[in-house]
């Protein structure tokens, strides 16, 4: 394999997008659309890879600080694509392939790129697509052999030129060796008075450098975000992908339509997902889990034959097999649920280990809290765990029966098999195997009437 520099052009402008934050940064499948190029890119192990921005200034690279080794290299002023790759030449290796990738093209697939770069340092290729409306897009000009000879831009392009279909998608696998010689040799007299990098097709040409054009696979892998609307239609282009690989994997989906992944979602045998769940960072759910219809999970693993109700929001969390959480359950960071824990319906549940076959089942708070097995927690029952500067925590034991409406005033302990009476305040330990309740005694008034009201007229 020849040695490969890859460059991203990400110095646009991205005016139609009516937004502060630089095109390449606006998510797509909750991570920036620059992001997915540069994972794509990264797959193929480049030797170099570079990324020339420019508007929005230093808020890309500082974005994007996490995503590995890059060579940030700034563009300024921008003078056409041509321009944008003179700028990063002084970091590429002089040898081996340069490859163009554009930071608002995302879902470009590597096996395209591959494609592309079949030909090694021999050749510049092109990677094009025929569309029914080529209008905006350099159109690719071929002799009569069926050769590529150059590229022309709309703005430049002749009545004739501008009814061929073939574009050109921007992405391209050229000869490092050459670039520097082509580069040198651009020139402004253009329509648009830019540097057009579509030129150097008729320098290689002219050089006898065989110019030759590869396929995506469908044209959607080329499809660039201009605008609020073609974001939209990749974020569904990309949905729509996710969906049917996991219908492929034989996951059961009421609607592939209607679930969005963000981030990656791995699902054992005989998954069911009902429609509107937002799956976010990383997600497994295990075998026969059943997901409810308006469910949220981020970066959740649910073990098998846990059935999750709709209307659910799960975060940073572990949850065992055969659980049943919901409908409308909160579960929050730092939460593992062990086997056959039942969480019901506004039930908040924060930085808390549930041991098995424990259940919370209406109404309660469990924040900061170490919950036995086989733990019953009554409706609107609340762990009282934060005293408006620290946090504290709760320890229910084994076997304990929690009566409705009890607080649990952190830091407390219930110990195993302790009943604690509906309606209590706990502020100390309650002892095991025995009732605790704090409870203002029931008293009858004898001989109490209801006030009644006085006739009218009366003082
Ligand atoms: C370019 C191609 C055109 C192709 C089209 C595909 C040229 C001259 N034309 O046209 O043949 O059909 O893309 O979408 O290359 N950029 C920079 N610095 C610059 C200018 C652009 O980084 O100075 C980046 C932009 O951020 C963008 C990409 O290059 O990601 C394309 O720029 P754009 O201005 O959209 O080029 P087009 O005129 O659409
Ligand atoms: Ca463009």
């Amino acid at each position: 394999m020849t040695a490969l520099n890859v460059v991203i052009l990400a110095a646009g402008k991205g005016i139609r997008m009516h937004s502060n934050l630089p095109k390449v940064l606006h998510p797509l499948a909750g991570r920036p659309l620059l992001a997915h190029v540069i994972e794509t890119a990264r797959a193929l192990r480049p030797k170099t890879l570079s990324v020339v921005y420019g508007h929005g200034g230093e808020e890309v690279p500082k974005v994007m600080g996490g995503h590995g080794v890059i060579i940030w290299v700034k563009q300024e002023p921008q003078l056409g694509t041509g321009h944008a790759l003179m700028q990063a030449l002084p970091h590429l290796e002089p040898k081996g392939v340069t490859l163009v990738l554009y930071g608002d093209v995302p879902l470009v697939k590597r096996e395209t790129l591959e494609k592309i770069l079949a030909h090694g340092d021999k050749a510049l290729t092109l990677l094009t697509v025929e569309l029914d409306d080529p209008t905006g897009y350099g159109r690719i000009v071929r002799n009569a052999k069926g050769d590529v000879v150059r590229i022309v831009e709309q703005k430049d392009a002749k009545p004739a030129e501008r009814k061929i279909r073939e574009i050109n998608t921007g992405i391209m696998a050229i000869p490092a060796a050459r670039l520097a010689g082509w580069l040198k040799r651009l020139k402004t007299n253009n329509a648009q008075k830019e540097y057009y990098l579509t030129d150097i097709i008729a320098l290689a040409v002219k050089d006898k450098v065989k110019v030759a054009a590869a396929q995506p696979e469908g044209p959607w892998e080329v499809l660039g975000v201009n605008s609020k609307a073609q974001l939209a239609q990749i974020e569904r282009v990309y949905q729509a992908q996710w969906a049917y690989r996991l219908l492929d994997q034989g996951v059961t989906l009421a609607d592939p339509a209607r679930i969005d992944v963000r981030g990656s979602l791995a699902c054992g045998r005989d998954v069911a997902i009902d429609v509107n769940c937002v799956f976010e960072g990383k997600v497994s759910l295990g075998d026969q889990v059943h997901v409810g219809a308006h469910c949220v999970l981020k970066n959740v693993s649910v073990n098998s034959g846990t059935v999750i109700h709709p209307f659910s929001h799960l975060e940073d969390a572990e949850i065992g097999c055969d659980c049943r959480i919901g409908p409308y359950a909160r579960i929050r960071p730092g939460t593992r649920l062990d086997a056959e824990v039942h969480i019901g319906n506004f039930v908040e549940v924060k930085a808390s280990q549930v041991g098995a076959r424990s259940k919370a089942n209406h109404l309660a708070y469990v924040g900061d809290t170490t919950v036995g097995k086989n733990v019953n927690i009554g409706a609107g029952t609340i762990t009282c765990n934060y005293d408006g500067i620290n946090k504290h925590r709760t320890i229910i034991e084994d076997d304990v029966f929690i009566g409705s409406d009890t607080q649990l005033v952190a830091p407390v302990t219930v110990r195993k098999g302790a009943t604690i009476g509906a309606g209590s305040t706990i502020t100390r330990e309650a002892p095991p195997d025995a009732l605790t309740l704090s409870r203002a005694k029931q008293v009858t008034v004898p001989g109490w009437k209801r006030p009644v009201k006085k006739p009218k007229g009366e003082t």
